[in-house]
């Protein structure tokens, strides 16, 4: 009976060669619906008012502040002109209670420390130093300094934000804490990847983050962009929000298991892709699926654990623990099923099972990472007659077993082997939205400048 429940669940997560054809048509299609207009059945497609190309000569010094997932970094960045960067970096893990409700005033917090502790004080005749903002959720931009939040994703729900502007929100938290810093220019996680990937690699087209969340930039032409209001001319990073792609699963290999997560999530029917793909939420995944072979009474004889019943406790990294897991008895996989989460002794079947249902669920997740990769730059066929870098950060990019190989390997399907092998090169863009926000933001002040 486990075996025919495997089968079945297998299948469940399997993503076909056609069905990423099918993905990637669908893609297609949302991601120029988003182009032409905001429509809650397409891609957000977000412009960002980025629209230079760094050179790679930029110089100087500049103070980032980068709100991932999971972490806040604050970083004094230079730039050497080189095509080469450094940074010095603080690194906070964001708070539950951050999370949830003070947000604005823990940003602020940190960042006065940050400059306490590295003597940054505004230059001389100046009341402010000017600070590049990397936000890693959705806003609909208004200008390159201030953007309303459309909303919270991968856990975060502090409220009082959703359709306000969150440089404003974030410059108020300065002022309350006296803190001496002036955002001059905002960007998605995925624009500051692509921004530091494109000053190393000057044939960089696109930033993605596989991390806690999910999510893509690509330089577009505006003359390609519908809904863009201004100068048609030229062209222009867009963020494309691809984790709340097919939300509506019309396409997507969606799964009891995933349907579980989605409707018990702090936003129920919104980014189903992210849900799917991410760090965040694979584990989550495969303890739904786990539990339901517990519940049919086919794994560790019907019993379970305090830490296993609980929400998002099989954390992804575990997953990955398991999955890489080749000794003949599957200690690693044993290690983490009786030491970390307090099941009662497992046997080889148990330990089987479970690595089985990881490495569906995560082959699931690189799969349809490489479709959606797939996606925007099929999106723009004539980019691939020439050399295309990708910049990449994030968690799963980094840390899940073998993530980069199988991106590689699965677009050699859907991109040819020839681009693939030729002319596409993945980069890990380390802590580099940080970066990407100082290269923005300098370019922010250079304008202001010369303008003066
Ligand atoms: C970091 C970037 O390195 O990666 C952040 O600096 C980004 O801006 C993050 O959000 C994504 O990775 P993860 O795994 O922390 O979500
Ligand atoms: C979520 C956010 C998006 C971000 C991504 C990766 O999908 O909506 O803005 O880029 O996570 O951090």
């Amino acid at each position: 009976a486990l075996n025919r429940n495997l089968a079945a669940m297998a299948e469940s997560f399997a993503v076909t060669d056609d069905k990423v054809r099918e993905i990637i048509a669908e893609f297609h299609r949302s991601m120029r619906a988003g182009l032409d207009k905001d429509d809650r059945d397409a891609l957000p497609m977000i412009p960002t008012f980025v629209s230079r190309r760094p050179t790679g000569k930029e110089t100087g010094h500049f103070l980032a502040l980068d709100l991932g997932g999971t972490n806040l970094r604050v970083c004094q960045v230079e730039l050497r002109g080189d095509t080469t960067y450094s940074l010095v970096q603080q690194k906070f893990t964001i708070t539950q209670e951050a999370k949830e409700s003070r947000l604005w005033d823990f940003i602020a917090e940190c960042v006065g420390i940050f400059l306490e502790e590295h003597d940054l004080r505004p230059k001389p005749g100046r009341r402010t130093i000017p600070c590049g903002f990397t936000f890693s959720f959705p806003i609909f931009q208004t200008s390159i300094a201030s953007g309303d939040l459309s909303m919270w994703n991968k856990g975060f729900t502090v409220p009082n934000s959703v359709g306000r502007d969150v440089v404003n929100l974030t410059q108020s938290a300065f002022q309350r804490h006296h803190v001496p810093v002036e955002v001059v220019a905002i960007v998605n996680d995925t624009v500051g990847t692509l921004m530091t990937s494109a000053y190393s690699f000057p044939d960089t087209q696109m930033g993605i983050i596989f991390g806690t969340g999910t999510n893509a930039a690509y330089w577009e032409n505006l003359s390609a962009v519908g809904k863009w209001k201004g100068d048609r001319r030229g062209e222009m990073v867009v963020n494309l929000e691809w984790g709340a792609f097919d939300n509506a699963t019309h396409v997507l290999p969606y799964t009891m298991h995933d349907n579980k997560l989605n409707r018990k999530s702090s936003n129920p029917g919104m980014q189903v892709y992210e849900k799917m793909i991410s760090g965040l939420f694979l584990g989550e995944v495969a303890r739904n699926a786990i539990l339901a072979l517990v519940d049919q009474r086919l794994l560790f004889a019907g019993r379970s654990s305090e830490i296993l019943n609980k929400s998002y406790t099989f954390d992804t990294a575990y997953m990955s623990a398991i999955v890489a897991d080749d000794s003949p008895g599957l200690d690693a996989v044993g290690t983490v099923l009786e030491a970390t989460l307090e099941l009662p002794p497992t046997d080889l079947v148990d330990r089987r099972a479970v690595q089985n249902v990881c490495r569906m669920i995560g082959t699931r997740g690189v799969r349809l990472s490489a479709a959606a990769m797939a996606a925007v730059l099929l999106s723009r066929p004539e980019l691939l007659a020439s050399p295309v870098s990708v910049g990449i950060d994030g968690s799963m990019y980094q840390f899940y077993p073998n993530f980069e190989r199988d991106l590689y390997a699965v677009s050699r399907v859907f991109l040819g082997a020839d681009f693939v092998d030729n002319r596409l090169k993945l980069h890990l863009a380390k802590d580099g939205s940080g970066v990407g926000a100082a290269i923005v933001a300098m370019t922010v002040e250079e304008e202001r400048v010369a303008a003066a």
